[in-house]
């Protein structure tokens, strides 16, 4: 049931995403969009760093405070297909995404529902550290894997 509510939330959240995006691309357009998907990343990246810490033990948090941080992270990735899918060939802001994400879309778009459903996993088992630990690699090898094929150096 509590998977069943979030799946719905992510599934709202999608569609208002959807709904924002704009209908024409120009430069102004395709620098939003840039910024809007590197904003969201950061988003993400900034979440796993606290949770780095947190499991070094050198940030101290209540596990309440780790699972929102976990499901914000499910949250994030579930709207990376949209966030991602305006192509930005106007763009003049600085990106490090590579045109291969639009050629290989599939394969692209396809990391996001694991890294989702791995950061639920990790919101479900907030607190213990034994065992957020391996859900905490695999996270990383989501984000090691997408950036190693997607990302421009
Ligand atoms: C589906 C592929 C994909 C996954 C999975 C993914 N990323 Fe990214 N990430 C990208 C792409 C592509 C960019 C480059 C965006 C740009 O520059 O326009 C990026 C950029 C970033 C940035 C730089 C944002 C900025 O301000 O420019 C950070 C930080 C980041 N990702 C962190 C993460 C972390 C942490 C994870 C794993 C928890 C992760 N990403 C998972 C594709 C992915």
């Amino acid at each position: 049931m509590k998977h069943f509510i979030k799946t719905a939330l992510l599934t709202a959240s999608l569609g208002m995403t959807i709904a924002a995006m704009p209908a024409q691309a120009d430069e102004t357009s395709d620098n939003a969009a840039v910024q809007t998907r590197e904003h969201m990343m950061a988003g993400i990246g900034g979440a796993m760093g606290t949770l780095g810490c947190y499991m070094k033990g050198q940030c101290d948090l209540p596990k309440e405070v780790v699972g929102l941080l976990a499901e914000g992270i499910a949250y994030s990735a579930s709207t990376g297909p949209d966030v991602f899918k305006a192509e930005t060939p106007d763009a003049t802001e600085k990106t490090t995404a590579s045109a291969d994400i639009w050629t290989n879309w599939d394969d692209f778009s396809g990391h996001f529902p694991k890294l989702q459903e791995n950061a639920l996993k990790l919101a479900e088992v907030a607190g213990d550290k034994a065992a957020m630990g391996p859900i905490m690699g695999e996270m990383g090898k989501s984000c090691k894997s997408c950036h190693d094929d997607y990302r421009t150096k």
